[in-house]
């Protein structure tokens, strides 16, 4: 029996838990406000970040959007960036990728304060997870970590292997899992055979892009399945993984969608909490 992680359900509980805590804090507390920038008109990211916007707003928390034009020059957006970071009433900061071809993401994610960064994206950030120091971490690894806790997944002494070493997912969540104390096996696009390094593992998490590129030749029956994959079809979302083709074979497999993406927005709301904590000194530095 394949069990299927409901990943909508367990990031709606951990949205509920964030209004419950924003709604109790005290009067002369700040409400945590989640600024976003959107730099043109991507159909893609305009839906990407009115999504958060109404996930904001549902916590119960401050909407402050900055909408740029497309041909926006790298001193518009950093002047943006500059006034979000010097106003109390914002929290954090997400600069919605992709950029316009013509800016250079990198320098302008860095402008973003290390205690406001909810995307945890700044090379801070990134430097603070690598050291094991506390600080805010990317959401959508944090919430891969958030699901196979809620799913009671022993990740001490287990055999981890992430599928992808990208930026946004492969490589933090790599440290994540480290940090809880499994033993990790990162493979990417020149691992030789992907099955030997997969087969033997407890837990599988697919961040590759490649569509349907995990099925049952790369999994140990009873394994723990994440797909982070996210493909648009005409038959609707896909992931990286063979979803019907492991049932029966994997223990346990986050479907694509209601896994891993709902639970992205929820860690955004965790992390914008986090860090109007942080500021108030409530938290010394987010976990
Ligand atoms: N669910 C979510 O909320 C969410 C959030 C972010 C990204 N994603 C999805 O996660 C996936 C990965 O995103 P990313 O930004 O980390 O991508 P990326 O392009 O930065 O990294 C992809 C990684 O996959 C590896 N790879 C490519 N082909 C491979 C192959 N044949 N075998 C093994 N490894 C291979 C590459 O080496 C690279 O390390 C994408 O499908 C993206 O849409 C989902």
């Amino acid at each position: 029996m394949t069990t299927t992680i409901d990943g909508a359900r367990i990031a709606r509980e951990i949205r509920a838990g964030v209004a419950e805590r924003v709604a109790r804090l005290t009067p002369d507390g700040r409400v945590p406000g989640l600024a976003t920038i959107l730099v043109g008109d991507d159909a893609a990211s305009a839906v990407y970040v009115a999504v958060k916007r109404r996930a904001v707003r549902e916590a119960g928390m401050r909407d402050v959007h900055r909408h740029l034009p497309e041909e926006a020059t790298h001193g518009t957006v950093a002047a943006a960036i500059d006034e979000l970071a010097a106003d109390p009433d914002v929290s954090g900061i997400l600069l919605q990728l992709p950029l316009p071809a013509h800016l250079d993401a990198a320098p302008l994610i860095d402008r973003i304060p290390v205690a406001k960064d909810v995307d945890g994206l700044t090379t801070a950030s990134a430097g603070r997870l690598a050291r094991n120091e506390r600080g805010l971490r990317p959401c959508t690894p944090s919430g891969v970590i958030e699901l196979l806790d809620a799913e009671g997944i022993e990740l001490k002494g287990a055999c981890a292997t992430v599928v992808g070493w990208g930026e946004l997912v492969g490589r933090p969540l790599a440290q994540l899992l480290l940090r809880r104390g499994a033993t990790v096996t990162v493979a990417h696009e020149f691992t030789a055979d992907l099955a030997a390094v997969t087969r033997p593992a407890d837990v599988v998490v697919a961040a590759t892009g490649v569509r349907g590129l995990i099925g049952p030749e790369h999994i140990k029956p009873g394994a723990t399945v994440v797909d982070v994959g996210i493909h648009r079809t005409p038959d609707g979302l896909t992931g990286d993984v063979r979803a019907a083709e492991l049932d029966g074979i994997a223990g346990r497999i986050t479907p694509v969608p209601g896994g891993v993406g709902p639970m992205t927005i929820a860690m955004l709301l965790v992390n914008t909490l986090r860090a109007a904590e942080w500021a108030a000194g409530r938290e010394a530095v987010p976990a």
